[in-house]
């Protein structure tokens, strides 16, 4: 959450800042702000609202070479221009940006409030600048080394000093920070779409890090001071990708971009009947030796794993629980050396997964990760990787990650299932391979009904998403994509499970989304509907193609391409994410940054 960027150059930075704090505002979007040395003096301008509105004000006043950016989600301290980022000392000679939050602010600021510092801000971080201000006694660096020795907590910092024009210094602990290498100019920023488009060179830093960046020379050291000899990363995206490319929303890019992104992802990992992940370097004898899988991840990641979980223990009769991250550590798991922990991120940077994953670690598990960034902290912490690759995922609610993780289940799923020597489906092989084709297919069959089928959440503040099985887990998704853009409320439950309750809650049209494509439990959700529409709710249901019953029994079909039933998820899904983009949109709402979130929670 929050976004940072960097810039020392021969150009103007004050556009630069704006443009990378532009491809940012997806981490938090509250307020924004930036400072410029602009002919030897540090300027702070920041605002609390979108960043349009702060480059309305800045204009291109600034001629200035080097300036901090940031773009923020509140978490200590309402929305406001004051709370608003870059923070700055009381001599205003320094200013600092951060992502992240310092868990013993109050304690520091107690403590330089005594010593005569003049806070102006309710944030966390404006302890930072008074902390460097504190120990600064002409040279930065030390100064910031001295003051990131007392900071606890979560923290990617940029900063800046009048007495230092030439030099950004910059420094991570739990919250992620790249660093762009161009030619006589270098980047930073919390996000590799902010530099993108003008490098493809970067460099990761990890935590504990410390760079001094000039225009010319980047310098990477620990906290002692010990230079650092870092690796080069090529990003290979194509800066398009990062881009709405003529959607008016990232989101319904996104949507769209499915078919491609499933084809990526199974490229090259489905030979004729085998799945190859050997370069995940898991070994049969490992596997025979784990007792069961733990799976942890948040939010729509976390619904993928409960996919990922019916499909473990179907298919390999392996025991699988699947955790909410941020319940996870506190709860003391049941994980050990014989435990294989899954962890599904498709930034690798969420802090509470990030947290899980070093306590299974610390239990002696070895950690699968699956992630769609690569270089991301999950991805260079965990034991194994599968990668997804769907490209960068700009929109906060997650679509095109969470169709690659599914996909991701599957091939691990099938990939284990060789490894430990047992007959898998085979038409689950074939199956996956057509799945990129049904996708396009679907997409384009919704929204062909798309206004028949947000018409009935007209007026409404509630909603419920009903299945059994697979089918109930993608209603979690569905349920969310919904109340996370639309603010409708949406229920998603198993459909069995309905009477025992919440059925008091259907009432005469409320708008009910039925998922029916389960051919082993068929009978019994077509019996769920029916209590649903003896109730008089509006059921719209998503059933296979050829399903000529359920008509009958509900107000509307979508039919799904058919495919076996444990393959249906990753369909399922499509529909439900464009029903609630266009009930959305149908609302006025901003799809892209729905209130109160951001992408990318590098907080716990
Ligand atoms: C919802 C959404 C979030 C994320 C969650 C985990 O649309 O995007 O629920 O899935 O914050 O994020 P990652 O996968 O980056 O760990």
């Amino acid at each position: 959450m929050c976004g940072i960027v960097g810039y020392i150059g021969p150009k103007k930075a004050a556009p630069i800042l704006f443009d990378g704090l532009e491809k940012l505002e997806y981490r938090g979007y509250d307020s924004a702000g930036i400072a410029v040395l602009e002919n030897n003096e540090l300027v702070v301008e920041k605002k609390q609202g979108r960043l349009k509105g702060l480059e309305d004000v800045v204009g291109d006043k600034f001629s200035a070479n080097i300036g901090i950016g940031h773009t923020r989600w509140a978490t200590h301290g309402k929305p406001s221009d004051v709370n608003s980022h870059p923070h700055q000392d009381s001599t205003g000679n320094i200013a600092v940006v951060h992502n992240g939050i310092i868990e013993n602010y109050l304690k520091l600021k107690e403590m330089l409030i005594e010593k005569g510092h003049d806070f102006k801000s309710e944030t966390d971080t404006e302890v930072v600048p008074h902390l460097i201000e504190q120990y600064y006694k002409g040279d930065l660096l030390e100064a910031v080394k001295a003051a990131v020795k007392e900071l606890h907590g979560a923290y990617a910092l940029v900063v800046t000093h009048k007495e230092s024009p030439d030099t950004l210094i910059c420094v991570r602990k739990d919250s992620p920070l790249v660093i762009g290498l161009g030619e006589g100019e270098n980047f930073i920023a919390s996000d590799i779409p902010a530099i993108i488009q003008y490098t493809r060179k970067t460099i990761i830093l990890d935590d504990n890090e410390i760079a001094v960046i000039t225009k010319d020379k980047v310098e990477i050291m620990d906290k002692e001071g010990n230079i650092i000899d870092k690796n080069i990363m090529n990003v290979d995206w194509d800066a398009v990708a990062a881009e709405k490319d003529g959607y008016p929303h990232f989101m319904l890019k996104e949507i769209h971009e499915q078919p491609t992104a499933l084809r990526n992802t199974l490229k090259d990992r489905i030979i004729g009947d085998t799945v190859d992940l050997d370069n995940m370097n898991i070994t049969a004898d490992y596997l025979k030796d784990i007792k069961n899988i733990s799976i942890v991840a948040c939010g729509t990641a976390y619904n993928a794993g409960l996919v990922g979980k019916e499909l473990i223990e179907g298919l390999l009769r392996i025991p699988v629980e699947v955790s909410v991250a941020s319940e996870f550590r506190y709860r003391n798991p049941l994980v050990d050396d014989k435990t294989l922990v899954i962890v599904v991120s498709q930034s690798g940077e969420t802090a509470d997964t990030l947290a899980a994953l070093r306590e299974s670690k610390r239990r002696g598990s070895k950690v699968l990760a699956i992630t769609n960034v690569k270089g991301s902290s999950v991805a260079r912490e965990a034991d194994f990787i599968f990668q997804t690759i769907a490209g960068p995922e700009i929109a906060v609610a997650s679509t095109k990650a969470y169709s690659t993780m599914l996909l991701g289940f599957y091939l691990i799923t099938l990939y284990f299932g060789q490894l430990l020597g047992k007959e898998m489906p085979k038409e689950l092989y074939s199956g996956l391979k057509e799945l990129p084709i049904l996708a396009d297919k679907i997409i384009i069959e919704t929204e062909k009904q798309i206004e028949s089928l947000i018409k009935p959440f007209e007026g409404w503040g509630d909603s419920f998403f009903i299945g059994r099985g697979l089918d109930w887990h993608v209603a979690e998704e569905g349920s969310l994509k919904l109340k996370e853009i639309s603010y409708i409320h949406a229920e998603a439950y198993a459909a069995g499970e309905l009477k025992h309750g919440t059925l008091a809650l259907i009432e005469k049209d409320i708008p009910v989304i039925a998922l029916a494509t389960q051919k082993d439990v068929y009978e019994k959700t077509v019996s769920n509907i029916k209590e649903v529409k003896a109730r008089e709710g509006y059921v719209i249901a998503l059933a296979q193609e050829g399903d000529t019953e359920i008509g009958k029994s509900v107000d509307q079909v979508l039919a799904i391409p058919k495919v076996p039933s444990l393959l249906t998820p990753i369909l399922t899904v499509l529909p439900l994410q464009i029903i609630s983009y266009y009930v959305a949109t149908s609302r006025g709402c901003d799809v892209d940054k729905p209130r109160n979130l951001a992408k990318s929670v590098t907080v716990e």
